[in-house]
């Protein structure tokens, strides 16, 4: 861990320089002005897009975990207002506020923020829409927002630390990739989400907070992980005893190292939700392994201007190195039976998006997105996962799901048609399952490039391509991802195993853009045999509402 954190402290700096000296490369957008007078508030527009009320069951506040300081000596309390002997601080503990939905059906969450934050930024957003809280509330979510130790309402600390007059948005602006401090202006990256106007600069500048252990606010990052991994573990382990739910761990940049290191310290968390960490476990470390163990489902997002395509945006380069870390990660975890996703939102067909996603102006898509990966994949561990609606008694048996999904957008598809139908499924798994690596179209090397050059690589052993009873069933669904337009290959090898005569057969896909195109047809010409029907495509974050009203309106018997 202290290897990381080096890593980190250095990956700052560097990005720090890096920011201070590339302003002569930058392309100014949408300049959102420069101000030194602090300007005046307007009125928060009607933006809320959600007319009914939210009703919140229960909410309060606690503290977790810590420890108490005490000095030598007795005390004094003839001389109480001076005296500091024998007497104890009640330091490094999180400061905990949470609500609980009156309509709760989900697991709890439990939200830990990044550098020079607060809990503030999961609540609110600079121009005054509904955070994330707000919107996991409304689907369902208990939320628990922490302030970590030493920070916002946590602020008691064991360790001395020095608050820097220093100032710095310029820096911290640039690092979080809304855009670039150039000529006395802040200018926002091509297509940024991020809401604009000086008034909203104002607010998002004034999130910040500082440590009040840390040494420099200018970029040092000497923040005790370990201290931070307890408190965090105390606050899920008091989740636990108060609701009897484990709890989706939300952590965000500076937050996701002792996000990693809370999973040593808890056996109650149901998955980890990683919003641009700073970087991922390493693969030989203590957090990696009580990760693996425990089984906690992982899953990384991160935005756009990332990478050296983006020559213009100066943090970008540090960040592709800080998001290589998640591949890496998840090729390891994977490959050890884990459950790693990496989620690169401009690949899902999601733009603009910076450091701060959940401020975004499509905050909502994007919770939309971490929604429906947690329905497919918290309670894997162990933990109350919500309970699917009772599926319809599907008396004869005869509808069937079967799916390949390399990142589990069409997984959760088929699991919404599976629910609706009251149908079975079945996962077409690779017996060399696809990696992060392996996934990258970007790469003209990986694996995915390979094949779709070469067509004669497409085939591939599947770990299974018989399924029980498969003659009693009279309609099958068959789902795959769009890959270049087509249906992803996998799945050729499971149709041409199989003999679809007799069956009604309806395609699904999820993509990013495309449609479903040609893919069906072409599955219905490579099976031969079967009636094929049109099929559908989906978003990849698709709500499962959507779904299900396709799905109604096939009137299936
Ligand atoms: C190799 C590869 C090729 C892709 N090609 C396309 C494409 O041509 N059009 C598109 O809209 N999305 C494309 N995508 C995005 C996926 O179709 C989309 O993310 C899908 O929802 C992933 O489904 P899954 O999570 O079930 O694997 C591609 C993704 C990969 C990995």
């Amino acid at each position: 861990m202290k290897k990381m954190k080096r890593i980190w402290a250095l990956l700052l700096t560097a990005a720090t320089i890096l920011s201070l000296l590339a302003g002569c490369a930058s392309t100014p957008t949408q300049p959102a002005g420069d101000n030194n007078a602090p300007p005046t508030i307007q009125p928060n527009e009607p933006v809320n897009p959600y007319p009914d009320a939210l009703v919140i069951a229960e909410q309060g506040m606690f503290s977790a975990g810590g420890t108490v300081l005490t000095s030598d000596g007795t005390f004094d309390v003839s001389n109480y207002y001076m005296s500091r002997e024998g007497s104890t601080s009640h330091v490094d503990h999180a400061n905990v506020f949470y609500q609980i939905p009156a309509e709760e059906s989900g697991l709890p969450m439990v939200f830990l923020h990044g550098y020079g934050q607060s809990r503030m930024g999961w609540m609110t957003t600079p121009d005054g829409r509904p955070g994330w809280s707000d919107l996991f509330l409304r689907m369902g979510h208990s939320v628990f927002l922490i302030d970590q130790p030493r920070r916002g309402e946590a602020g008691q600390t064991s360790v001395a630390g020095t608050i820097s007059t220093e100032p710095s948005d310029q820096t911290w602006y640039t690092q979080f990739r809304i855009g670039t401090y150039l000529d006395n202006t802040f200018t926002y990256n091509e297509g940024s989400q991020f809401p604009t106007g000086e008034d909203v600069l104002d607010q998002f500048f004034r999130q910040m907070t500082p440590d009040t252990a840390m040494d420099s606010a200018n970029g040092d990052q000497n923040i005790d992980t370990t201290v931070v991994a307890q408190a965090v573990a105390a606050t899920i382990d008091e989740v636990y005893a108060r609701t009897g739910k484990d709890s989706v761990l939300v952590t965000h940049s500076q937050g996701g190292m002792p996000g990693w290191e809370t999973a040593r310290y808890t056996d109650h968390i149901a998955a980890i939700v990683a919003i641009e960490p700073g970087m991922a476990p390493m693969v030989d470390s203590e957090d990696y392994a009580a990760l693996l163990e425990k089984n906690i489902p992982v899953t990384f997002y991160y935005g756009d201007y990332i990478g050296e395509e983006f020559p213009d945006v100066p943090a970008a380069g540090m960040w592709g190195m800080m998001a290589s870390s998640a591949d890496a990660f998840t090729a390891a975890y994977t490959a050890a039976g884990g459950s790693s996703t990496v989620v690169h939102l401009p690949e899902e067909g999601i733009t603009g998006n910076d450091h701060f996603m959940f401020q975004d102006l499509n905050n909502d898509v994007i919770a939309d997105h971490v929604e429906a990966w947690i329905q497919n994949h918290a309670g894997v561990s162990g933990g109350t996962a919500p309970q699917a609606p009772a599926a319809p008694e599907n008396e004869s048996g005869k509808t069937l799901v079967v799916y390949y999904s390399a990142t589990g957008s069409t997984e959760a598809v088929a699991g919404y048609i599976a629910n609706a139908t009251g149908g079975d499924t079945f996962a077409i798994t690779p017996a060399e399952p696809y990696s992060s690596a392996d996934l990258n179209w970007t790469d003209s090397e990986s694996r995915v490039s390979r094949e779709h050059d070469d067509p004669s690589l497409r085939t591939m052993e599947l770990t299974e391509t018989t399924v029980d009873g498969w003659e009693d069933y009279d309609t099958v669904f068959i789902g795959y991802p769009i890959w270049w337009g087509i249906a992803a290959w996998p799945v050729d090898n499971f149709i041409n195993a199989n003999d679809f005569t007799g069956k009604t057969v309806i395609p699904f896909c999820t993509s990013s853009s495309s449609g479903l195109g040609e893919s069906g047809e072409l599955l219905a010409e490579l099976a031969g045999t079967g009636d094929w029907q049109e099929g559908q495509r989906f978003r990849s974050s698709v709500a499962e509402a959507d779904v299900v009203e396709w799905v109604n309106g096939l009137n299936l018997q």
